[in-house]
């Protein structure tokens, strides 16, 4: 498979590229906007601010342009309106609610919640709001007395009338001092709920169920002991998201030691297991009604019998240790031909001439293959010395990458392999 060339990348990312209207109203909960607008363009998503004049009290639109990399649009009429010397479209509203995928309305003030359900359009967001026709998110933040009022109540199930969707707020600490539901969904649900939203359109992978297997698995020694290894599923989880960002069904298999707010981001249906065992019955199951599995999972490659009590010191002076082989889950799935199938390889030694022997031995359409050098620990949030092989050759070179990146590079990979396996059909 050729490499592609930097302005074809560029126009691919670009039609991929999904963008989110972002309303930011006047609540306390305004800052967390920064780190909606940081996580979604981490997703690859392009974010556009509109913010209520209130919204500008509590932050600087300055932060968020600096983040969404976009002007952040707060006022309809602003000075100059209608002149050449006026950067915005006079209908700014109609354009706004034109150009974007996903409207995420977060945080929502009670004030906004309200006049949005009653088609109040009196500034630039609200009127984007009654323009917009897609779909909507609404993510509330108040007092919980404000929350609980029957007012804000009826106002939003009148937006789920309206098909908003509401990202319930969390009970808990209030900035008033109080305690309560009221407190802004917590991020990770937030973009959750965004990539679902994005899933649910027309995307390149609409249709199609992918399952990823993520983290390391536990090989218990005894009840209280067990042999891992440092797999975090960074790499895993970021592709479920890139793979929803493009519409596919996530299908997760999450092992052991996975960050749990990380996991949450993912918008995928979780199951969770801890042995290799585990592991491999679990990705039987799902694998009967997929169509592609991205096995990401650090998988033990060898398993002790646990012994049934605590193995006790005092009666050990040296312990030896008997391991089993696992199973090779890819293995045991080498005559599924229907399925696109992609593993991983790490390796501290012929990392590319290893995978690339699994590749050809398991039968898979792809590999990453990962040469692991001791002073580039690959765990966590790191950049990882990596390759993509596929029965055609180098799909991507061994170079030292970002796993967010490498991340899309697979799910746009996956993509190509599920239209090639259609047209073989
Ligand atoms: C310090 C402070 C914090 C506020 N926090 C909230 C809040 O979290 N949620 C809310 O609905 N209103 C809150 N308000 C009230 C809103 O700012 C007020 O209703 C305003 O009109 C909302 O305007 P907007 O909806 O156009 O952004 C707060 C007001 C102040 C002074």
């Amino acid at each position: 498979m050729s490499r592609k060339s930097g302005t074809e990348r560029q126009k691919l990312e670009a039609a991929r590229a999904k963008t989110v209207l972002l309303g930011v109203t006047g609540g306390i909960a305004a800052y967390k906007a920064c780190e909606i607008v940081r996580r979604l363009a981490e997703h690859g998503l392009a974010v556009q601010v509109v913010m209520t004049e209130t919204a500008t009290r509590f932050i600087s639109p300055l932060t968020l342009a600096t983040l969404s990399e976009r002007p952040v649009w707060t006022d309809e009429f602003p000075q100059g309106i209608g002149t050449p010397a006026s950067a915005q479209d006079v209908i700014a509203h109609i354009d706004l609610a034109e150009q974007a995928d996903v409207f995420l309305l977060a945080p929502a003030t009670a004030n906004t919640i309200a006049k949005i359900a009653h088609g109040i359009a009196d500034n630039l967001l609200t009127s984007t709001a009654v323009a917009w026709q897609g779909p909507a998110l609404v993510a509330p933040a108040m007092n919980h007395r404000m929350y609980e009022n029957p007012v804000t109540q009826e106002n939003l199930q009148t937006l789920s009338q309206l098909g908003y969707t509401e990202i319930e707020p969390e009970e808990g600490w209030l900035a008033c001092g109080e305690t309560g539901p009221g407190r802004l969904a917590s991020i990770g649900r937030i973009v959750s709920s965004v990539l679902t939203a994005i899933q649910e359109r027309e995307g390149r992978l609409s249709g199609k169920r992918v399952v990823v297997t993520a983290g390391g698995t536990r090989e218990p020694l005894d009840p209280v002991r067990f042999i891992s290894n440092a797999s975090t599923g960074f790499l895993a989880l970021k592709c479920a998201s890139a793979l929803a960002a493009q519409g596919a069904h996530v299908d997760l298999v999450c092992g052991t030691g996975v960050n749990p707010e990380l996991q949450e981001e993912a918008p995928a249906d979780v199951a969770h297991v801890k042995t290799a065992a585990e592991m491999k019955s679990a990705v039987e199951k799902k694998v009967e009604s997929c169509d592609a599995l991205l096995m990401l999972a650090a998988v033990a490659d060898f398993a002790p019998a646990p012994a049934t009590h605590k193995i006790k010191k005092d009666e050990h002076e040296t312990l030896n240790l008997k391991l089993q082989r696992t199973e090779d889950i890819l293995w045991s799935l080498r005559e599924r031909h229907d399925l696109v199938k992609i593993g991983v390889s790490l390796e501290t030694e012929d990392a590319l001439a290893r995978a690339r022997a699994k590749l050809r031995d398991k039968g898979l359409d792809a590999i990453i293959a990962v040469d692991y050098r001791a002073e580039e620990a690959p765990y966590g949030d790191v950049s990882i010395r990596a390759a993509v092989l596929t029965g055609e050759g180098e799909h991507l070179p061994l170079e030292l990458r970002a796993k967010t990146e490498l991340a899309g590079e697979i799910a746009h990979l996956t993509a190509i392999l599920l239209d090639n396996k259609e047209r073989q059909r």
